[in-house]
């Protein structure tokens, strides 16, 4: 094992895909990317954990903690058309099979080898509605993998072209991808709306995207690898059981099929692993949702100072939103726009300004000295929750959220709320830096 730069860790010991390459993402999850050069089974090299700490995905979008929240609304307001024209991912042009792709397979009991990082582009009626979002894929056999589809946008997207008369979509999947473009798949722009020109803001206006050689259907150019397909709409086949983001399995569901018909990468290309329930699964889907929580938030209290969708909480279903009291009743206004924000919600914490909602030391701090149980908890019953909630109903979504308020009381004496500090000089400073 050898470090090749600050950030990522080259791994030369041959690891099989099969559980040992996720068992290592496991290992080093939410640090590191992993590259790993020798795979038992291809000579195709594989990496992980590319978007599983928020810095990188921050450097990848070219924002900061303090203007993503601005960042992504303005990209999603504002789609810049991505020009079209080839690019490194067509140096291969080949037959669809996925018999020489790495897939891994991550977890004792998995039914085979899932497809985690893959985002999914389609468009109906000529191009006019378009959408990219990120799917699991079940490898069924060498051309067929089955589609993981909640009803949303490519769910819709498969309703229209039924309606037209279509039996299937032509669609890509491109796996590997900068951390900008990766991020179109788990941000929700208007429905129609390609997630590719919303990232286009990322990359400065200069995202391409290259239309596939067998299907019609558009890529990031500059993918490691793009497997084009036919989404057969009314073909099914029995898609998990697969650990979601909470890390117990999801439910066997019958799903659409994806039939590869082509398969186009670079000369030399590096299959993209994204372990399941891992911290790159939770801030992908988490991040892009703290923006919407961010604006309703603000509609009750002018300032916030931010929102984390933590990752203990499976970036879905924990909130803690940091922000300036002015009223005694504004903490429940605020939770309740959380919750209206990310209906899939189930806990929420909101805590004052001096508090950093990333920091979850803090956070535990402020329920302990600022909380009490009889005045300051919101328990909303038989609301929807979110399906991959294990002590909900998950058939019904029916859950019961709660909402926490662990900001100061403004009658009490601020004194008594405040943490005592140490002084420390600047000769003390030098002296203590030495030994840390
Ligand atoms: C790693 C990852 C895996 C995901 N897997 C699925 C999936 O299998 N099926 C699905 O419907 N959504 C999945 N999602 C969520 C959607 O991609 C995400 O909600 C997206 O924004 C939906 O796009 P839309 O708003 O255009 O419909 C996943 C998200 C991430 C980050």
């Amino acid at each position: 094992m050898e470090e090749i730069d600050d950030d990522v860790i080259r791994i030369k010991e041959p690891l099989s895909v099969k559980y040992e390459i996720p068992a290592a993402l496991h290992r080093f999850d939410g640090g590191k990317v992993l590259l790993f050069e020798n795979p038992k089974e291809t000579g195709t090299r594989v990496v992980g954990g590319v978007c599983g700490a928020r810095h990188r995905i921050l450097k990848g979008m070219g924002l900061t903690a303090e203007n993503l929240y601005e960042g992504i609304i303005h990209a999603t307001k504002n789609p810049v058309k991505c020009k079209v024209g080839d690019g490194p991912v067509k140096e291969v042009v080949e037959e669809g099979s996925l018999k020489d792709i790495p897939v891994l397979t991550h977890f004792e009991g998995d039914p085979g080898p899932y497809i985690t990082s893959g985002i999914v582009y389609t468009s109906v009626s000529g191009g006019e509605q378009e959408n990219v979002s990120f799917h699991r894929l079940l490898v069924l056999d060498e051309r067929r993998l089955a589609i993981r589809i909640v009803p949303r946008h490519l769910y819709r997207l498969t309703q229209l072209a039924s309606e037209a008369g279509l039996s299937s979509l032509d669609v890509s999947v491109s796996i590997g991808l900068h951390p900008a473009t990766m991020i179109a798949g788990s941000l929700t722009a208007p429905f129609g709306v390609s997630e590719f020109d919303v990232v286009n803001n990322f990359h400065g206006g200069s995202l391409k995207l290259t239309r596939c050689e067998h299907v019609d259907a558009l890529a990031p150019a500059d993918a490691e690898l793009v497997l084009e397909g036919k989404l057969w709409i009314d073909e099914k086949a029995t898609e998990g059981p697969f650990v979601d983001l909470s890390g117990t399995f999801d439910v066997q569901r019958q799903q659409p099929i994806i039939e590869v018909v082509g398969v186009m990468h670079r000369e030399d290309y590096i299959y993209q692993g994204l372990l399941p329930a891992g911290s790159e699964h939770r801030l992908m889907m988490g991040m892009p949702q703290e923006p919407r929580i961010w604006e309703y938030v603000r509609g009750v209290v002018p300032n916030v100072r931010g929102v984390n969708l933590t990752v203990g909480g499976m970036g879905w279903l924990h909130c803690v939103v940091s922000f300036e009291k002015f009223r005694e009743g504004d903490p429940k206004n605020v939770l309740m726009a959380i919750f209206a924000a990310h209906p899939s919600l189930k806990h929420a914490v909101v805590v004052d300004s001096d508090i950093d909602p990333f920091d979850m030391q803090q956070v535990e701090w402020a329920i302990a000295t600022r909380f009490k149980g009889d005045e300051d908890l919101l328990l909303v019953p038989n609301v929807r929750v979110s399906s991959l909630d294990p002590a909900a109903d998950q058939e019904k979504e029916l859950g019961c959220k709660v909402g926490i308020d662990a900001t100061r009381p403004m009658f009490k004496d601020p004194k008594g709320f405040r943490r005592a500090e140490i002084p420390v000089s600047e000769e003390l400073r030098k002296v203590l830096s030495k030994y840390s």
